[in-house]
């Protein structure tokens, strides 16, 4: 089990948002990946003036920690909204990030937390996000 609070790591998260490049749509992410091995990935959202080569902030995470060499996590944190504000709304992970997750993540173990207006980091399961999931067992 890690040492990180659901708390913790929605700050490195918010810290993480601040080098989002974002100026096309005007709303900001980060995002903080936490893997077994105990190390924290952080991402944030890259736009591109082509829009469609564009990338979230916890694809960016994902795909940071995995060229590291990790493959198994435990959580990811999300702190996202327009951007200069401080947001207390949620911000769950889109469906490709969802996809994209899916792929290295346990759906009953794996948990997904973001901000949530009284304050309390809100948390859900990956499996209550994505249910029945296509993924590296289909193709066993
Ligand atoms: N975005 C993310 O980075 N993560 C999400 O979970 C939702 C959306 C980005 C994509 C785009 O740069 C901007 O937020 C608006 O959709």
């Amino acid at each position: 089990m890690s040492v990180i609070s659901d708390r913790e790591l929605l700050e490195i998260a918010a810290e993480a948002r601040k080098a989002s490049y974002s100026p096309y749509s005007g709303y900001s992410v980060g995002a903080a990946l936490l893997a077994k091995s105990g190390n924290v990935y952080t991402g944030c959202n890259v736009e591109n003036a082509a829009f469609t080569p564009g990338n979230c902030a916890e694809r960016t995470a994902v795909f940071k920690a995995v060229s590291s060499g990790e493959r198994e996590f435990e959580a990811i944190a999300i702190a996202g909204g327009k951007s200069g504000t401080d947001p207390k709304d949620a911000c769950w992970p889109c469906g490709v990030c969802r996809q994209v997750l899916n792929e290295f993540v346990d759906a009953k173990n794996f948990r997904v937390i973001t901000n949530s207006p009284s304050g309390e980091p809100a948390v859900r399961s990956f499996g209550e996000l994505l249910p029945f999931a296509f993924g590296p067992n289909n193709l066993k």
